[in-house]
């Protein structure tokens, strides 16, 4: 359980932060600029893209696919080009390829923007934090060392797969010691990007082994389970979890389903793993941060549930759904979770990072 701890300041409707879009005209971009069109505490001034775009009115080179409406404050912003030269605001978010990240997510933190990076360029480095804010929000201290030079820096947002799976793990993981994680995805067209892989490999099939996203889902959960090294070396001691994933993309438009099965290091009964998963809480819903679902983890009981188009827009999108545990002959305990890999695995993971920053103080 955590303690109760007083609510953040949120700034006020004349003093939102000024914040940008990095990446804007992508399927995560998208996502950032609607949930940044209607936020209480950010004002969004700036988006970019690249060349092909920039100069131009959001709204007219926008391949907008998303549910809601285009808001029209937001398609009247011009475009800017990707350069630290272009950006402005204290507060910028980034949903560039990593080839794109890799160049210019350091140079603009080293210019003294907050950068909060949904790509994977930045993700496994010693100094920068890798961060699910309800698993392990300490791990923002290492922006501590990053920012001996000014207030900059850059804080990382894990793989869409690996946001769900560890939601999933931490409540096990703290009660009983997570050991070893096999798991299956069933991965959403929305997460290859726009346009994605082709309709001609995707309808009417299943596309078997995510470049890349093997290492990442195998990888990540490690550092993000891992403790801040204190000794003075700086960095995460990596948490001794074994992962073995398997990935495959599928015709379904948003969200991601895993089969995971979990080994502990003490045995966890199906009842008390239900209980331990349907009462987790992290430090947003502790400090009522605005992007903070409620109920973290739902978890359902119909025993062909959760399904992505029944499931994903949970806590708008940001509660994770667990369905089917029961006892795996194997590694002891197993169940399959979804995730909407652009709401929490994505633009809403980096936003409610950022909540967190401002309600830690983090924020110049
Ligand atoms: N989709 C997901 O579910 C998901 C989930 C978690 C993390 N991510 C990560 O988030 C990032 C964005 O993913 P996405 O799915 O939104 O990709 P996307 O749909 O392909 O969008 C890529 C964005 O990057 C811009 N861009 C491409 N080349 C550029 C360049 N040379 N200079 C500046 N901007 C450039 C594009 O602008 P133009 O339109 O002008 O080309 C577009 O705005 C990736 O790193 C991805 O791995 C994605």
């Amino acid at each position: 359980m955590v303690s109760e701890r007083p609510r953040p300041m949120a700034p006020s409707r004349r003093n939102k932060i000024p914040v940008a879009v990095l990446g804007a005209t992508g399927m995560v971009g998208q996502r950032l600029a609607l949930l940044l069109s209607d936020h209480p505490w950010f004002e969004l001034v700036e988006l970019t893209a690249s060349t092909r775009s920039a100069g131009h009115r959001y709204a007219d080179v926008v391949p907008w696919r998303l549910e809601r409406p285009l808001p029209g404050a937001i398609g009247a912003l011009t475009v800017r080009e990707t350069s630290v030269a272009d950006v402005r605001a204290p507060l910028v978010f980034s949903a560039l390829d990593a080839s794109v990240a890799r160049e210019i997510e350091r140079p603009l933190a080293a210019a003294g923007h907050l950068v909060v990076s949904n790509a994977s360029a930045h993700r496994m480095d010693d100094d920068v934090p890798l961060v699910v804010p309800e698993v392990n929000p300490d791990h923002l201290g290492l922006l501590g060392a990053q920012q001996r030079g000014g207030d900059g820096g850059l804080v990382t947002n894990p793989n869409c797969s690996t946001i769900g799976l560890v939601l999933g793990l931490a409540p096990l993981h703290r009660a009983a010691g997570v050991r070893r994680v096999v798991l299956s995805t069933l991965q959403a067209a929305s997460g290859a990007g726009y346009p994605g892989v082709s309709s001609i490999d995707l309808v009417d099939n299943v596309v078997p082994g995510i470049p890349g996203e093997e290492e990442k889902i195998e990888a990540e959960p490690r550092k993000i389970f891992g403790s801040l090294d204190d000794s003075g070396a700086g960095g995460v001691i990596e948490a001794g979890i074994e992962v073995s994933s398997h990935t495959h993309r599928v015709p379904v438009i948003d969200g991601h389903l895993m089969a995971i099965s979990v080994e502990t290091d003490e045995g966890l009964s199906v009842a008390r793993a239900t209980e331990l998963m349907a009462s987790f809480r992290g430090e947003p819903q502790e400090r009522g941060l605005p992007s903070a679902p409620s109920s973290l983890i739902e978890v359902v009981s119909a025993p062909d549930r959760p399904q992505p188009r029944l499931d994903r827009d949970a806590g708008g999108g940001m509660s994770v759904t667990v369905g089917r545990l029961r006892p795996c002959p194997v590694l002891g305990l197993r169940f399959e979770l979804l995730s909407h890999n652009t709401w929490r695995g994505a633009a809403g993971g980096t936003v409610l990072i950022a909540e967190t920053l401002v309600a830690r103080g983090c924020l110049p």
